[in-house]
């Protein structure tokens, strides 16, 4: 008989692909995704623990669950990812009819969890080995990436693929819980990257992101030879059929030469890179234990632009770390003001039980003064952001059409006639226009005639052919 799955998914792109994953690997076994959490007989809530509102709104919606659960016993919920490893027996206690609690390192057990407990064995939790609760071979070892044969179909486009290369951080940034819910940093081999990349493009897959925590410090060491990110790159632009490659998140201090090379060699390579500098005080920093300054920074940006003078560079910010003065605030303006990112993306401080920040230092910002700074950031870098999209007014760019844009999804727009339609450049700037639903998937260049601080507005160009045309004034 088929059994019905319904699945939630909150927080970053690894979630994303990790969902694909186990949905991926549940339908193998018979599983269908159902439309709504009513239809399904499993029921997984993949869960974010990066601040603290994540979690409040995944427990809200276990909440909701309660009454749901009494009436349907037969019904499985699970809580999966960052929450699921750093609350485990928690998670229980405040929803004590979850049936499953299985961590980001753990996902290859979900289907037998699943069979457990439907055969009357009660609640089932697989979690991973915290940061310090044994030897580090074991550790690394209980967190497991999870990569099982790829399923187009399971993803929002089967054109676009996240592939992961890397699992964990080392970094212990002392605001961040990543480090503790997906363990120590570990590179896959580069034969399985490039095996899985491959399939992907077998599948149609035209653009590839590379996923992982600090994305540009992979390494892998294997026959006495390191494959750093720079060597998978090159590999990758090998494979037919795989015109983009992006890769997410960098870390700035390991933004090596090598690195900005490939970026600019390689024609697959989308000139975008995402460098969170998170704070424009070194006294911010420090405390975050970033291990990079300002001025750092500053060199590393001047990098980027020497040597891909055309990339867009975006950023994280998290505003109202313990001891943000006004003074540090005010740093991070100026550096947004100079920087030129091409978007940011600003969080107010969020502390986390079981980092070094909740431990050492006090959350010490007033919530409106987190709020204020927040938004001072946020309307400084819109504003930056439209006028760097100006320098694409009348310009032609490539798109790669992803869908129905957001409007036109809206109105429930539908295909055989024209479109409101949405696509990415090569440098991740959104851009949407009207066009035939069947440019779905293509890559097709598009005239820009206006702009916003997130969005560019295109038109299809359609090529004259025939004899010449007398040019308006
Ligand atoms: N509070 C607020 N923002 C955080 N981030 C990570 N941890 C926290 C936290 N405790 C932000 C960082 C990171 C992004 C993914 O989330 O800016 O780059
Ligand atoms: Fe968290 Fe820092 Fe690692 Fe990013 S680099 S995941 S912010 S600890």
């Amino acid at each position: 008989m088929t059994r019905r799955l319904y699945i939630e998914t909150v927080g970053c792109q690894m979630n994303v692909l990790d969902s694909e994953m186990v949905v991926a690997d549940l339908r193998k076994r018979g599983y269908e995704l159902a439309a709504d959490l009513a239809a399904a007989d499993v029921i997984l809530f993949n869960t974010c623990s990066v601040r603290e509102q994540a979690e409040n709104k995944t427990y809200s919606a276990l909440g909701r669950l309660r009454s749901f659960k009494q009436r349907h016993p037969e019904k499985i919920i699970g809580v999966m990812g960052c929450m699921a490893q750093k609350d485990q027996q928690l998670v229980f206690s405040r929803a004590p009819y979850v049936d499953l609690v299985v961590g980001p390192g753990q996902l290859a057990r979900i289907p037998d969890l699943i069979e457990a407990v439907g055969h009357g064995k009660g609640r089932q939790m697989a979690v991973s080995l915290g940061r310090t609760d044994g030897p580090v071979a074991e550790i690394r070892r209980s967190h497991e990436t999870f990569d099982p044969l790829r399923d187009p179909t399971m993803r929002p486009t089967p054109f676009q693929a996240y592939l992961r290369i890397q699992i964990g951080c080392d970094k212990f940034c002392t605001y961040c819980i990543v480090p503790m819910t997906r363990g120590p940093e570990q590179g896959r081999p580069p034969e399985q990257i490039l095996a899985e990349a491959r399939v992907l493009a077998d599948q149609g897959c035209k653009e590839i992101t590379l996923i992982g925590q600090t994305v540009n410090s992979y390494k892998h060491a294997s026959g006495g030879r390191t494959t750093r990110l720079s060597d998978l790159l090159y590999s990758l632009s090998e494979i037919g059929g795989v015109q983009r490659l992006k890769f997410v998140t960098n870390y700035p201090k390991d933004m090596t030469d090598d690195l900005l090379h490939a970026v600019r060699d390689l024609p697959q390579c989308s000139p975008y890179l995402h460098v969170p500098v998170q704070s424009g005080s070194n006294a911010v920093l420090a405390r975050m234990k970033r291990g990079y300054t300002v001025e750092d920074y500053r060199e590393m940006l001047g990098r980027i632009r020497a040597t891909i003078p055309h990339a867009a560079v975006t950023s994280d910010f998290i505003v109202g770390f313990c001891g943000e003065t006004e003074a540090d605030f005010q740093q991070t303006y100026e550096l947004v003001k100079e920087s030129r990112f091409k978007n940011s993306f600003i969080f107010k401080y969020s502390e986390r039980p079981g980092t070094k920040g909740a431990e050492l230092y006090a959350d010490d910002v007033p919530f409106e003064v987190k709020n204020r700074r927040n938004n001072e950031l946020l309307e400084l870098q819109n504003r930056l952001s439209e006028q760097d999209n100006q320098q694409f007014l009348g310009r032609r760019v490539e798109v790669l059409v992803e869908g129905a844009s957001d409007r036109a999804k809206h109105r429930g727009e539908d295909a055989g006639e024209s479109v409101q339609l949405m696509g990415r450049t090569p440098d991740d700037r959104i851009v949407v226009f009207d066009g035939q639903p069947r440019l779905i998937g293509q890559i097709i260049p598009l005239a820009i005639y206006d702009v916003a601080a997130h969005t560019l507005f295109g038109a299809v160009v359609t090529e004259h052919v025939g004899p010449p045309l007398s040019v308006l004034a």
